[in-house]
């Protein structure tokens, strides 16, 4: 190589975030260490960075949402980046219009990126691959929800400062769970133990083929497990009957006081939101000393100004000196 040349930077991330399960371990943690950083923009007075100014992004939501579509605009405005919101019924999607032509017309307006939520899966796979701005995922159907998998990650890193050997059960819904996904591909990657815990009804066929631990008992997953990752029931999905009633179901896998109350170790309680109080978690769980609910929301706006940053070209170790750069 010519010394004299200059070379430019290899991006530490691909053109798209569809997923964490093609991600290496060190795409991983940069995108966590680079949310480190970020994290301190949103205590300030002014909340403002110019890292992203010029750059246009599409935040085009066809599913409902409201941590992840409000986090990534806080994010994008953080970072100065020019936003627009579409979701499904103030769009021609409604009309009919497909997704593939929904996203070439925005293409012909110029914009950068675009962050999607989609009721099927595959859908972010599908539209990275036919246009040429950056897509990012923000859950697709069943199949991923990258940045809520980060910042979970990110959570548990906070409150033990690792998550090699930590042992991590997921409780829930799995079935139709695409946050549970991107926990197990995202955990296994960075060396924790994962378990799973629900009724037969609500686990996919072939997830012991992932490697996880299953239990069937919730007592037993508590006495396993440093972190409870707990799942909503998607009732929307459930068009047949997966458990016999929502009491019953509290009754036998609800993460309850009274269940934490045995457990051998301090438990540190993860729930990606919207919750079903009273069903798959009691509210004195949800609201006390074990849960970091609300930290998994903080960490959600650093976890997405370090993955908008990433793909736009930012350097992994330059993400502390954009974030000096104030806003003027
Ligand atoms: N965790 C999560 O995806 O929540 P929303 O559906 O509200 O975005």
């Amino acid at each position: 190589m010519n010394p004299g040349m200059a070379t430019s930077p290899i991006p530490a991330l691909g053109k798209d975030l569809v997923g964490l399960e093609f991600l290496s371990q060190e795409q991983l943690l940069i995108i966590l260490d680079t949310a480190e950083p970020f994290k301190e923009i949103s205590e300030r007075r002014i909340k403002k960075v110019p890292v992203l100014r010029g750059k246009t992004i599409v935040n085009l939501f066809l599913e409902a949402s409201t941590r992840t579509r409000v986090s990534f605009e806080f994010a994008e405005k953080r970072l100065s980046a020019d936003t627009v919101n579409i979701s499904e019924t103030g769009s021609s999607v409604i009309k009919g219009e497909t997704l593939l032509d929904t996203a070439r017309n925005l293409e012909a307006m110029r914009i950068d990126m675009v962050v999607m939520r989609h009721g099927s899966s595959g859908a972010a796979q599908f539209l990275a691959d036919r246009i040429p701005s950056n897509v990012i995922n923000a859950g697709d159907g069943r199949h991923e929800h990258p940045t809520q998998g980060l910042l979970d990650l990110l959570t548990m890193r906070d409150h033990y400062d690792r998550i090699k050997g930590l042992k991590v059960c997921i409780v829930g819904d799995i079935l139709h769970s695409r946050v549970a996904r991107s926990n197990i591909y995202g955990l296994f990657k960075l060396g924790a133990a994962v378990g799973v815990c629900a009724p037969k009804t609500l686990l996919p066929s072939g997830i012991r083929d992932l490697g996880v631990n299953v239990f069937r008992r919730i007592e037993e997953a508590i006495e396993w497990a440093d972190v409870l990752n707990v799942l909503r029931l998607q009732l929307e999905r459930m068009k047949d009957g997966y458990v016999p009633s929502l009491r019953e179901y509290n009754r036998i896998w609800g993460v309850t006081t009274r269940r934490l109350d045995s457990a051998p170790q301090d438990l540190l309680i993860l729930h990606p939101g919207p919750m079903n109080r009273g069903v798959e978690i009691d509210s004195d769980v949800a609201d006390g000393p074990h849960s970091v609910i609300l930290n998994q929301v903080t960490n959600g706006v650093a976890v997405r100004m370090a993955v908008l940053y990433l793909l736009a070209g930012g350097q992994p170790d330059s993400a502390e000196a954009a974030k000096a750069e104030a806003e003027v």
